[in-house]
């Protein structure tokens, strides 16, 4: 398994595996990983040639009230169940942002109430890392905790508004285990591989504020 923390290195590797058509699976963390993290790696493993974590405390989707500093960091721990896992390659940075970073990925539908209202700019800090992290590692598939909801309507909108050559699949809710179920989600993308219009309607399913009506991000919204 390799280890990378610079972008430089994470682009040379994804620049080579595109070339070659590998079909690459990411997971994208903040680490102090669990098992729904390693239910969702499991997962990119059986789809996946290459399968990715990145493991990155994201500081822009902090409030200023909210502790990052003392976010749990184990990550020889990490690195340890990627690697039982099998995965390939874990990219972890120290930074993502340069000192003047000064462009911003706001979804203003999805994003409101719920975490929204009680975390101003969360969503937004969230929303510019995804995008920062599939421009890194330019996964053919990405995997993203099913709990987290409202982030996945937010990364959802995000992809088809901003044509991110991303789709996501159908899940197969009675292929994973129960206490697993709630956090999958799957996206898929490669260059060229355009979102159809059908597979991103409608990618917000509960109104601001709102509970969800259904599981989320099972399949075409
Ligand atoms: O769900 C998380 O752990 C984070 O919000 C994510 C998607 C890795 C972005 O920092």
């Amino acid at each position: 398994m390799k280890v990378i923390r610079s972008m430089a290195a994470m682009r040379r590797e994804s620049a080579a595996w595109v070339r070659s058509g590998e079909v690459v699976g990411l997971v994208p963390t903040m680490g102090a990983l669990h098992e729904g993290h390693l239910t969702l790696i499991r997962r990119a493993r059986k789809e996946c040639r290459r399968v990715v974590v990145t493991i990155y405390v994201n500081p822009t989707q902090f409030g200023p009230k909210e502790d990052l500093a003392r976010y749990p960091r184990p990550r020889r721990q990490d690195l340890a169940l990627c690697r039982e896992a099998g995965v390939d390659l874990v990219f972890a940075p120290e930074n993502l942002y340069l000192p003047d970073h000064s462009t911003w990925v706001e979804e203003t539908e999805c994003s409101q109430g719920r975490d929204g209202a009680s975390r101003p700019g969360h969503f937004r800090g969230v929303a510019t890392v995804v995008l920062k992290l599939f421009n890194l590692v330019r996964p053919t598939r990405a995997y993203f905790g099913q709990k987290d909801a409202q982030q996945v309507d937010v990364i959802r909108r995000m992809v088809r508004d901003l044509d991110v050559p991303v789709r996501w699949s159908p899940c197969r809710p009675s292929a994973i285990p129960t206490a697993s179920r709630s956090v999958r989600a799957t996206v898929t993308s490669r260059p060229g591989n355009a979102p159809s219009r059908s597979s991103l309607r409608g990618c917000c399913r509960s109104p601001p504020g709102g509970k969800s009506i259904r599981p989320a991000g099972c399949g075409p919204g």
